[in-house]
């Protein structure tokens, strides 16, 4: 939380790195959202997260950051199920699809957290608790306007966070 504006003394809110797309959810979505996150989400908690409780094993780890639908998280986790993989994404229809697709390809080495990346990165990780972090396309009509708040850009989340060894996609 940073100062107000002069004379206000009022905090000002922190600038979101993300704007909530709507869209509908499915009823399916729906379901997975109610009965499937308590298996495979992680709560978000303004604390270190502790990685090898989560996955019960201790394994190279994979962030992927707004994940959508999941598509790649899905494909990247079933082809290497020897690495374990956290997917961060705020769209509810996109962590619907994903846990269902989670449950239809019986995996194991997922989980999901339903929090602005940003906060996840400053709060819940350190960069040595992560081998690599995925981030496709997460901006791909970029405006001027949005630079503050896009996490990749030079004062982002993503680059204070990322040591230089980290591959990024
Ligand atoms: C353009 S989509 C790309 C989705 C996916 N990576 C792909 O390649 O198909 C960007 C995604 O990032 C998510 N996103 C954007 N900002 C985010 C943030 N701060 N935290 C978590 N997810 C975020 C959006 O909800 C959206 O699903």
């Amino acid at each position: 939380m940073t100062e107000g504006p002069p004379g206000s003394d009022r905090p000002r809110q922190p600038i979101r790195s993300y704007v909530l797309r709507g869209g509908r959810i499915t009823r399916a979505q729906r379901r997975a959202l109610d009965e499937l996150m308590p298996q495979w989400g992680l709560p978000f908690t303004p604390g270190p997260l502790d990685l090898d409780a989560a996955f019960g094993r201790y394994r190279p780890r994979v962030l992927e950051i707004g994940y959508g639908d999941g598509a790649t998280l899905i494909e990247f986790a079933r082809m290497r199920p020897d690495t374990d993989f956290l997917g961060v994404e705020v769209h509810p229809p996109g962590i619907g699809h994903c846990l269902l697709a989670i449950e239809a390809g019986g995996l194991t080495n997922i989980r999901l957290i339903a929090h602005d990346a940003v906060e996840v990165l400053e709060k819940q990780l350190t960069a040595d608790s992560l081998d690599e972090v995925l981030l496709y396309f997460p901006d791909p009509w970029p405006k001027k306007r949005h630079h503050t708040r896009n996490a990749t850009t030079s004062g982002g989340s993503c680059n204070r966070h990322s040591p230089p060894s980290l591959p990024t996609a």
